[in-house]
Order: structure tokens, then sequence, then C-alpha cells
């Protein structure tokens, strides 16, 4: 192989690297939440008991640490964050955190919508996700 061939071979290379880097970069978020549905779910559920968690006072029907983790991942990936904006993690169950204290205002709004407003057959429910689309404070669509 001559120098030529190396050169336009390591070029080509290079070039298709970047074509696929830059597309890779233009690709627009996937803003489809996978855990939505499970804070839905547990925001609806009938059933007024939980049977796991020590300090849950607007959650209900949590019977599992795998059903509590689906509504907490819901809550990071609607509004971008790890557990630690809302909780101390050496302590799930403290309520020393003023986010973990708005998310239950907000869960008691969410529900409220729910329930009073949106209870047609064909009603899409509204969670977390409807407004925060994975922000902690939801961007307004047409910036002031
Ligand atoms: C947006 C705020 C928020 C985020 C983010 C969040 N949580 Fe929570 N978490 C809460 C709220 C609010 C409660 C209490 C619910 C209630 O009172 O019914 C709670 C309760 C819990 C509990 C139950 C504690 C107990 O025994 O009472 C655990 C465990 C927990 N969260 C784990 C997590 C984990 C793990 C993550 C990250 C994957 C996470 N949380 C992310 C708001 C949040
Ligand atoms: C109707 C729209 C709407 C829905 C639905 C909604 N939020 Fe919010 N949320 C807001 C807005 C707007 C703010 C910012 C309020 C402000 O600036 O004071 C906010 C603020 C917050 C904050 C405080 C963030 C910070 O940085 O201080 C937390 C935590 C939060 N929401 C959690 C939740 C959770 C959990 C849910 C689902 C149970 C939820 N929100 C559903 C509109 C919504």
């Amino acid at each position: 192989m001559n120098k030529t061939a190396v050169f336009y071979g390591v070029l080509v290379t290079i070039i298709v690297i970047a074509l696929i880097i830059s597309s890779d970069l233009n690709k627009t978020p996937d803003l489809k939440p996978v855990f939505a549905d499970s804070v839905t779910a547990q925001i609806l559920s009938p059933d007024t008991s939980n049977t796991y968690g020590d300090n849950l006072k607007v959650l209900h029907g949590i019977h599992s640490r795998a059903q509590l983790l689906n509504v907490m991942r819901g809550f990071t990936e609607a509004l971008g964050v790890k557990c630690e904006f809302c909780h101390n993690t050496d302590n799930f169950a403290s309520d020393e955190k003023i986010q973990k204290r708005t998310a239950r205002e907000m869960i008691h709004m969410v529900a409220n919508i729910d329930e009073n407003y949106l209870d047609g057959p064909r009603m899409e429910k509204v969670t977390c996700f409807t407004c925060h689309r994975g922000q902690s404070i939801p961007k307004l669509v047409v910036e002031r």
C-alpha cells in the first residue's frame, strides 16, 4: 500500500466517525417517559394501604420496594434529577428537604386533576412529566 492510499483511508475513516458523532448530537432527545405510568397508577390506586415504607403520607397501594422505586424513577425521569434532589440518601424517610415536601404537594395536585377533571374514558391522565418534561422547574415553551 502506498502513502496516498493510507492517507485517504485515514481521511475517510475520520469523516465517517465525524458523521456518526454529529448525527448522534443532532438527534432530538427522546421525550417518551418510561416510568410515568407507574406514578399515575400509584397516585390513582384505589388501594389505600401501604405495607412498605416508613413515612409514606401521600402515596398509597405500595407493597414492595420495586413498586416504590418505579414511582421514584418516574420522579427522577420527569424532573431530570437524581434521588438526592429530594432526599438525604442516608435517610430516605426524612422530610428535611423542601423538594421532597414540594413533591408531596405536587402529588396532591396531580391526584386532584386526574381524579376530578380528567375522569372521562378517553382522557389522557396528567403526570409529573406532562409539565416537567425532564426539568425540575418547567421551562416556558416561548422564553420571555
Ligand atoms: C421529586 C422528588 C423525589 C425524587 C427525585 C425521589 N423521591 Fe423518593 N420520595 C419522594 C417523596 C415525596 C416521598 C414520600 C412519599 C409519600 O409521602 O407518600 C419519597 C419516598 C421515598 C422512599 C420511602 C422512604 C420511607 O421509608 O418512608 C424511598 C425509599 C425513596 N423515596 C427512594 C428514592 C430513590 C431511590 C430515588 C431515586 C431513584 C428517589 N426516591 C427519588 C420524593 C422523591
Ligand atoms: C401542572 C403542571 C405541573 C405538574 C403536573 C407537576 N408540576 Fe412540579 N412544578 C410545576 C411548576 C410550574 C413548578 C415551579 C414552581 C415554582 O417556580 O415555584 C414546579 C416545581 C416542582 C418542584 C420544585 C422544584 C425546585 O427546584 O424547587 C418539585 C420537587 C416538583 N415540582 C415535583 C413534581 C412532581 C413529583 C410531580 C408529579 C407528582 C409534579 N411536580 C407535577 C408544575 C407542575
